[in-house]
């Protein structure tokens, strides 16, 4: 098996059905309106945002996401991963009443207990939301820099990338930037070309959440290439959210063929019924990709994590 590992991964929108719909029955919650017949239901991004909020509520305890993560990170284990990054986010556990930093501590509990289990490598990247505007954004990055917690590695911005400008953002990543940490923004998904510019001009990030549609223009793939930057790339999400129509039109080995650094990612799992397994099955039946082409994308992935020089040799 090809060894993977994974920078991008949203722990609320890996909760599988099964887990949600157990979680469900402990609180009493209906979850007709996104989540029937053991799959989840949403028709665009907005409506996958709302069922991403809606099975995150339905996580309320330490122990829930203890389990969550440790569910998770077993379950990638058995795919091949001996690396992850979960993306977090703090807002969404205070939301269903449980404070940032038991909430960190709940993941970094469930993180551990799959690497007694399994072996693998598990770190934090505490993410804010985008269109919880740039004030929240700013509270996530101080505390993400505050928090002290061992496999916090990082911090990040996800959400609606239609809503706000990037610049906006550029106080929160300062503060992040500051405290040591690593950064990543998501850009170039439902936001064009411009997006992964203003990104790179306002954030300065070392990798992209998604980056792909910098195709759309020429001399930025090259800035990319140039510049290092690495793209999390999530491919299935890309088709299933109709970034791009099929996988004809997808970029990701043009980008590959201009020099990007590019690795693959299952951003919500359960949500585009994927998981990082089938993300490399794609990346092999759909673009063309050869063992040694996964391995080195698996490669790229653990030299652009946000871990410790000791921890990144053994895995390399
Ligand atoms: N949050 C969870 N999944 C996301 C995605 N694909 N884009 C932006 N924000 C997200
Ligand atoms: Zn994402």
């Amino acid at each position: 098996m090809v060894p993977k590992a994974e920078l991008h991964c949203h722990i609320e929108g890996a909760a599988s059905p099964d887990l949600v719909l157990s979680q469900a029955r402990k609180y009493g919650v209906d979850t007709s309106d996104f989540l029937r017949d053991g799959a989840y239901h949403w028709y665009d991004f907005t409506s996958f945002l709302a069922a991403y909020d809606a099975a995150a509520n339905l996580f309320r305890s330490e122990e829930d996401y203890a389990l969550l993560a440790e569910d998770y990170l077993t379950g990638l284990s058995r795919e091949g991963a001996v690396y992850s990054e979960i993306f977090t986010s703090p807002d969404h556990a205070e939301r269903a009443g449980l404070s940032r930093m038991a909430y960190t501590n709940a993941l970094g509990e469930g993180i551990e207990r799959a690497r007694a289990a399994t072996g693998i490598e598990g770190r934090i990247i505490i993410t804010g939301v985008r269109h919880f505007g740039a004030g929240a954004v700013e509270d996530a990055a101080r505390f993400t820099a505050a928090c002290g917690h061992r496999l916090v590695t990082g911090f990040g911005m996800a959400g609606d990338e239609r809503f706000g400008n990037m610049r906006d953002y550029e106080n929160a990543f300062e503060i992040a930037r500051e405290a040591g940490l690593g950064l990543t923004v998501h850009a170039g998904e439902f936001g064009g070309w411009e997006s992964v510019e203003a990104a790179l001009n306002h954030i300065r990030p070392a990798r992209i959440g998604h980056g792909v549609r910098a195709i759309e223009n020429p001399d930025l793939v090259r800035r990319l290439a140039e510049e290092g930057v690495v793209l999390e790339v999530c491919p299935v999400s890309n088709i299933v959210l109709k970034v791009f129509p099929d996988y004809a039109s997808h970029p990701l080995p043009a980008l590959l063929g201009a020099g990007c650094r590019v690795t693959l990612n299952s951003d919500d799992p359960p949500h585009f019924h994927t998981s990082l397994g089938h993300e490399y099955q794609v990346a092999r039946e759909h673009f063309g990709l050869d063992d040694a082409t996964l391995r080195s994308l698996t490669r790229t992935a653990i030299e652009a994590a946000f871990v410790d020089e000791t921890t990144r040799t053994r895995l390399l």
